[in-house]
């Protein structure tokens, strides 16, 4: 099947000379959660805005639901909702009449069933009649989401869905956006948050100043990517890393009392046993040890320092 979005040596050069985008290449297959990772001013909206149409690209090509989104402009377009970063709800108009007329503007009959179906869906049906502005931060941005579905899109973008969102908004954000994949919508998010990307993502890619730097399945990336670390707090403290040790990868604390043996997370743990074994011969004692995996925060630190 072809994919749902494909970008081909895409690049962008804002018209102040500035380059937000080189060479990005990338397919989003049907049905995935995709999240784009990176830092402030990375390029992840230009991204998103060239593929939704609302900015220019410099070269490549793109395509969305296989319409290339230059020259079948309109029909790619209407594959695609989108929740913009910035949110513009200081409208006068009610709920109902603002998702309603969201869907017209893709040129789509009237559909109240779908339109109630949607509001439904992201318990915006008692506020239907409520005007935007009367309406709370979370709600506003689930109007948002419901305009952005108001034209049964089989893309739906969502750009920093939980930006200031509350722990709670953002557990039934991430609630629906599962839901939508469910239903058959290819969701792509981006996010600062890790967290966010390690709960819901099928596939995360990585850019920083206008490169992909890497798009991997989350569970191969955490695997491949992750390292264990080994801390053993010592009954006495150590001037330095004894002789035997410095083969392994061992640190010291900076206090003495604590060594730290770091491993790949896929590797076999052998490394671990003859460890303790040395220790044990040569006489070091050790009160207690714990073991910490590296979350996909230190992998995305690490990749975006590098
Ligand atoms: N209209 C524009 N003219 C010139 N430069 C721009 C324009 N829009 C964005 N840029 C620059 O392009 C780069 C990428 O911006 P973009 O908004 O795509 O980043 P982002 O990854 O979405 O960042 P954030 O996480 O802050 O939302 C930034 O350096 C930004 O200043
Ligand atoms: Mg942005």
């Amino acid at each position: 099947m072809q994919p749902d979005i494909s970008v081909k040596h895409l690049n962008k050069t804002y018209g102040d000379g500035f380059r937000a985008l080189k060479d990005i290449n990338l397919d989003i297959e049907h049905g995935e959660i995709f999240a784009l990772l990176g830092p402030n001013g990375a390029g992840k909206t230009t991204l998103i805005s060239i593929i939704c149409g609302i900015v220019n690209l410099t070269s490549g090509q793109v395509t969305a639901g296989g319409f290339d989104i230059v020259k079948d402009y309109r029909q790619a377009r209407k594959t695609i909702g989108l929740v913009p970063q910035e949110l513009n709800t200081d409208s006068f108009e009610t709920v109902w009449d603002t998702v309603s007329f969201s869907r017209g503007l893709f040129g789509k009959p009237a559909n109240p069933a779908h339109i109630e179906q949607v509001l439904r869906d992201l318990s915006l049906w008692d506020k239907r009649d409520n005007r935007i502005m009367s309406l709370s931060g979370g709600m506003k941005r689930r109007v948002m989401i419901a305009k952005a579905l108001s034209h049964e899109p089989q893309i739906l973008f969502l750009d920093e869905p939980t930006a200031g969102v509350d722990v709670e908004l953002r557990r039934d954000m991430w609630n629906m956006v599962r839901k939508l994949r469910e239903s058959g919508v290819t969701i792509i998010l981006t996010t600062h948050y890790i967290e966010e990307a390690e709960e819901m993502a099928d596939r995360i890619g990585v850019i920083r100043q206008g490169e992909i730097i890497l798009v991997e399945e989350k569970t191969s990336l955490m695997s491949k990517l992750g390292k264990k670390e080994l801390r053993l707090q010592l009954q006495a403290p150590l001037e330095k890393i004894p002789g035997e040790l410095t083969l392994e990868p061992v640190e010291l604390s900076s206090d003495g009392y604590e060594l730290i043996y770091s491993f790949d997370s896929q590797e076999e743990q052998a490394g671990v046993a003859r460890l303790l074994r040395m220790l044990g011969d040569i006489g070091i004692e050790y009160r207690d040890l714990r073991t910490r995996e590296s979350s996909l925060e230190d992998i995305f630190v690490g990749l975006v320092h590098e």
